[in-house]
């Protein structure tokens, strides 16, 4: 299969060009086949969430397990109607302050969804991108798109439509390329089918942003810190494999900044010494402190922002260089902090080295 690479930027939506472009990628969605798209988390893998067959393409070209459901993507409320059902009042609360956002909520779904979509559950993860590249597609679709992130199970989510082809190519008929997402991590998914919101996964929205709309949240414990516990299952489904991954063995450094420096520097120059190519994944205030095959620094740690949009591509660029150890910098858990530090603890498999 070809796969083309189409340039829709926000702005080029209301060209007849871009206008022409987005109408082909609405007509293979809505003929079941398989379009990646941008969204302002990271790149999503889309199809009709309620053809079988268009869902069971996305499981097919990303290598997912059958039993890890997808979100299903919407554009206007309306559209609610069609997939959920019983929606409490705390979850409509939620959806008015987030959405269009970095949100997604799980709600009781309706027959009409397949289970191929839920992965055999009765409930159904939803979220309204912001993304005007997402939302006029999915309009013109007509249909909720079942997307999850367009890497290939266990790689990094694509932040860029060249992740996306990377991982992709030849295996679906088209990537619309809206440049780099804003964000660059997944969205925050909160359970509403209980009667409390649950965090099931960090993201951009913080547990005490969504504390502020609605009071009593939790955290699912088997997401919290480290490898989960034994006995622990994820509520998202997702969560439980090892993400994110590099190819290469990362662990992540933590104490004071200055030991954190001293002791990446120390452990670099043992595994040089025994034939290794090593990598320090650090911040600009101590960029300039390392000695290592490839340095590099994913921002400022006064803009988070910055960091979480950068954290993927930076691990996708270790792999391409061949990167046999990763040494990266850790971060607290305040605001945005909290997700960057659940996805860096992912993708190291849960190595964390104190000093
Ligand atoms: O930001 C995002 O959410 C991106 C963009 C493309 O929208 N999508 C995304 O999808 O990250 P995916 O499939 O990579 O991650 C979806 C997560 C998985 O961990 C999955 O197990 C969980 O959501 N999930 C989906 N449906 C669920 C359900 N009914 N109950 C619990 N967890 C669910
Ligand atoms: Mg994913």
């Amino acid at each position: 299969m070809r796969t083309d690479l189409v340039k829709l930027d926000k702005g080029d939506l209301h060209t007849a060009v871009g206008k022409e472009k987005l109408k082909q990628a609405a007509k293979l969605l809505r003929a079941g086949e398989v379009v990646a798209f941008p969204t302002e988390t990271v790149y999503g893998l889309g199809a009709n969430g309620m053809d079988v067959h268009a869902s069971l393409k996305i499981y097919e070209a990303k290598g997912r397990p059958s039993n890890n459901p997808l979100i299903l993507h919407i554009a206007e409320f309306d559209q609610l109607d069609g997939i959920a059902r019983d929606i409490s009042e705390d979850a409509w609360k939620l959806m008015k302050a987030f959405w269009p956002g970095p949100m997604t909520i799980i709600l009781h779904k309706r027959e009409e969804v397949p289970v191929e979509t839920t992965g055999g559950l009765s409930t159904v993860a939803v979220r309204m991108p912001s993304h005007p590249v997402a939302r006029e597609l999915i309009l013109q679709a007509g249909v909720p798109i079942a997307a999850p992130s367009a890497n290939k199970s266990g790689r990094p989510s694509p932040t860029e439509a060249i992740h996306v082809m990377e991982d992709m190519e030849g295996r679906i008929p088209m990537i619309l390329d809206g440049g780099k997402v804003g964000i660059g991590i997944e969205s925050t998914i909160v359970d509403m089918t209980e009667e409390k919101p649950v965090i099931l996964r960090p993201g951009f929205i913080t547990p005490e942003m969504v504390d502020e709309i609605v009071s009593g949240v939790t955290i699912d414990p088997a997401i919290m810190g480290g490898p989960l516990a034994e006995g622990l299952k994820p509520k998202a489904p997702g969560m439980m494999y090892r993400h994110y991954a590099p190819l290469g063995d990362m662990w992540l450094v933590e104490g004071a900044m200055e030991d954190v420096v001293r002791k990446i520097n120390e452990m670099t120059k043992e595994q040089q010494q025994l034939g290794y190519k090593v990598a320090v994944i650090g911040t600009d205030e101590n960029i300039g402190d390392y000695q290592a095959d490839i340095v590099r620094s994913i921002g400022s740690r006064k803009d988070p922002a910055q960091i979480g949009a950068s954290l993927y591509g930076t691990l996708r660029e270790m792999d391409q260089l061949g990167v046999q150890i990763i040494y990266a910098e850790s971060y607290g858990e305040e605001e945005f902090f909290g997700a960057i530090r659940n996805r860096i603890l992912k993708a190291a498999g849960y190595q964390v080295l104190k000093v």
